[in-house]
């Protein structure tokens, strides 16, 4: 018996932010957003919190995968409301389970936590982990750096993984803390970025982590139906699908719709993708993430 993701939800915001709204706020334009980033727009939670959007995705996933309780909730965010408690003990009061915790690998989040589930799926008595990405970036955004505030946007993704059909044939995760001033938030101030250093270690990084692990998982890209990366910047994207060799028709893009939504963005990627019959049974699927931190890693699914 595999690890297997059983459902997948996802919430955002019901306010939408187009790059033309932005326009007539900061000295920006469609035209520079667009073709930089690949972003149209973004969804920004004006009376939603943080725990609304992670209790929203995951009780969609328990719906879905008909369940009323679990052993363990993580939650992946880089925009706690609180230092403590945690957002996952939050999520608890509201969705049954054994214990909850948070991590905070940022953009990579949900992938590391993809990979804590795995283990405590393997090596411990737990049958199921609800594992949530949620965050509320607007919070943490200077509305007035342009260089900034169009990159990202709000929103959750969260996934049932239980032990199953399906399995996680590779994960590998990485972080380098001597990158901690190029992408960061201090407590009680805005997000920092240094977007061009971000943007060449995320391609190169990206790139090695999911050679290894494909080559972990004994598979070539071609063995690959869909690739399901971080989405922040439709560059980096491509620029990682070139390196890789992969078939653009296999590569998942939705960065046009939702900007960065950090811990969320693959979540979110993979319940579109998995409604609209991109992501099918049994697929094998290739999911990549790299933010602040450095944090970055790969992950070969059989879904
Ligand atoms: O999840 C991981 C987190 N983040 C990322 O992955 C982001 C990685 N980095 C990137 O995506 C890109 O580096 C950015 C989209 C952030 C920036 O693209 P770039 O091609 O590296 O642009 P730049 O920073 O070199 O800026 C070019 C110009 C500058 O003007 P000057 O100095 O050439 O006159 C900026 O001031 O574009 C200007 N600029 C803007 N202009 C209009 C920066 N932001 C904007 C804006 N609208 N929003």
């Amino acid at each position: 018996m595999g690890i297997c993701i059983k459902s997948i939800g996802m919430y955002v915001p019901d306010n939408v932010i187009t790059n033309k709204d932005l326009e007539s706020k900061i000295n920006t334009s469609d035209e520079w957003i667009t073709t930089r980033t690949g972003i149209k727009q973004r969804y920004i939670a004006d009376k939603e919190s943080l725990y609304d959007m992670a209790i929203k995705a995951g009780k969609m996933a328990m719906e879905k995968a008909n369940m009323d309780e679990v052993d363990i909730i993580i939650v992946a965010t880089l925009s706690p409301e609180t230092l403590f408690p945690s957002t996952a003990c939050v999520v608890q009061e509201h969705i049954k389970a054994r214990f909850a915790f948070d991590i905070s690998a940022a953009c990579s989040g949900f992938l590391y936590g993809l990979d804590i589930a795995k283990v405590y799926l393997e090596s411990s008595n737990a049958n199921s982990v609800l594992l949530i990405g949620t965050e509320k970036l607007s919070s943490l955004l200077d509305w007035s750096d342009r260089s900034t505030c169009v990159l990202f946007g709000d929103g959750a993704g969260a996934a049932v993984i239980t032990k199953g059909e399906g399995d996680i044939l590779s994960s590998v995760m990485f972080s380098d803390g001597k990158y901690k001033d190029i992408l960061y938030a201090k407590r009680c101030d805005y997000l920092k970025m240094n977007g061009k250093e971000v943007f060449k270690h995320a391609v190169r990084n990206m790139e090695s982590a999911c050679k290894i692990a494909l080559e972990k998982a004994n598979l070539t890209p071609e063995d690959i139906s869909l690739v399901i990366p971080h989405q922040a910047n439709i560059r980096i994207i491509n620029t990682l699908t070139e390196r890789l060799n992969l078939d653009p028709s296999k590569v998942y893009v939705n960065v046009n719709k939702y900007a960065n939504t950090s811990a969320a963005s693959i979540p979110i990627a993979m319940y579109e993708a998995f409604e609209k019959g991109i992501l099918k049974r049994k697929d094998k699927i290739l999911l990549t993430a790299m933010g602040g931190g450095f944090t970055w890693g790969a992950a070969v699914l059989e879904f």
